[in-house]
């Protein structure tokens, strides 16, 4: 079985449903504490399986021992964490506890089970802001924010882990800007209060929740003056993360491997193609630059391509279309 922790989240839930359509058995560990309890639900009824969901803290030591005995674990997938860069600026010490100490707790009691398969949620922020693009795994690396370095020091623990014992086979993913949803519309991106993030601000606007979509600048040396970003399906994220488990039964030691399509879309050209996809205009304003934004920044993806044997199959198109059906049947 594989234990999932942060599996009624975004990305860990469409991953949930990608390793039961993979064959394999899962175990949830999650406390719900940015999503809901009838996703489980959701991921029992598309895939007409019963999944185990443990409510719990992975901090929990005591609980996450009683999983290992209670289930044949053989690896794990670590989503659980707190991922709001601004609010972890806010708040530093919550984002280094949860996110650090529940990679801890995780590791410690793996260990004792002698389960040593690991894959971590890790981002394209651990890069630095100036590398060149494409940003390879060999690009520097470097944070604006601790959410960020939450991110780059659990990297660093887990090379620390492999190093001290070849035994452990972890590979850390660095997803670059994940959107989309479920084609079944039922599981998708569920942001509390005002998005951050641009396609759940779309949908809002899309839907009538919002007005008006601010454009954060129009000035960067790009395409057309908006940000650049590398937009990957969370359905094709989902199946990299079968990959990399596949890819860690075979081989020991870690890696770093990006995940992203390899493109980079404009503000202006997901606006285009959110409304070519769904028919519905998206009304917007230029407002100036948002603080810690970078002009560009998309992914070389021949690593997951050559160790994964695994590359994105969604259009932009499809992107826009499922995040619409999801906001849409809410
Ligand atoms: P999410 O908030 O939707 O999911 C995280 C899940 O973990 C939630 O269900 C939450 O309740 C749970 N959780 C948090 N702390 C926990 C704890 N201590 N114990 C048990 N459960 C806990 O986030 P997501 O978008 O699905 O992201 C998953 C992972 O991927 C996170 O680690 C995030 O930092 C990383 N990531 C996300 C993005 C993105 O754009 N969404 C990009 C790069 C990396
Ligand atoms: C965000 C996170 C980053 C994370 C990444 C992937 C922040 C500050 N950074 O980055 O840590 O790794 O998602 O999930 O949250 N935009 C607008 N208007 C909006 C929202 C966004 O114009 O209302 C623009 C931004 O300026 C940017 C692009 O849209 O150019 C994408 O923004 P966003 O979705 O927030 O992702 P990132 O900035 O890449």
């Amino acid at each position: 079985m594989i234990l999932v922790t942060g599996g009624a989240g975004y990305i860990g839930s469409h991953t949930c449903i990608e390793l039961i359509n993979a064959g394999h058995k899962i175990v949830i560990v999650d406390n719900f504490c940015n999503s809901e309890r009838k996703v489980i639900d959701t991921i029992q009824s598309i895939t007409s399986s019963s999944v185990v969901c443990v409510d719990a803290d992975v901090r929990d030591k005591q609980k996450l021992t009683g999983i290992f005995k209670n289930y044949p674990i053989s690896a794990a997938m670590h989503f659980a964490g707190h991922k709001a860069v601004g609010e972890s600026v806010a708040k530093p010490l919550s984002y280094y506890k949860n996110n650090i100490d529940s990679t801890l707790a995780l590791c410690e009691v793996m260990d004792e089970f002698d389960v040593r398969k690991l894959i971590f949620s890790s981002s394209a922020t651990v890069y630095d802001a100036s590398n060149k693009m494409p940003l390879d795994e060999e690009s520097s690396l470097g944070c604006t924010n601790p959410y960020g370095w939450t991110k780059l020091m659990i990297e660093q623990i887990l090379r620390d882990l492999s190093i001290s014992n070849d035994i452990w086979s972890i590979v850390s993913l660095r997803y670059f800007n994940p959107i989309g949803a479920h084609k079944s519309g039922k599981l998708g991106e569920r942001p509390t209060g005002i998005p951050n993030n641009l396609m759940p601000y779309i949908t809002q606007v899309a839907s009538g929740k919002r007005d008006k979509l601010h454009v954060f600048g129009n000035d960067y040396p790009t395409i057309d003056g908006t940000g650049v970003r590398d937009y990957i399906h969370v359905v094709d994220l989902a199946e990299g993360h079968v990959r990399a488990l596949d890819y860690a039964r075979n081989h020991g030691g870690s890696q770093a491997i990006n995940l992203g399509s390899g493109t980079g879309y404009s503000v202006l050209q997901i606006i285009e193609a959110f409304e070519h996809a769904t028919n519905i205009s998206i009304p917007y304003v230029i407002d100036p630059r948002r603080p810690g934004d970078i002009a560009t920044c998309y992914a070389k993806t021949d690593k997951a391509k050559r160790l994964l044997n695994w590359q994105t199959q969604r259009s932009l198109a499809q992107m826009c279309e499922d995040s619409w059906r999801f906001e849409s049947q809410k």
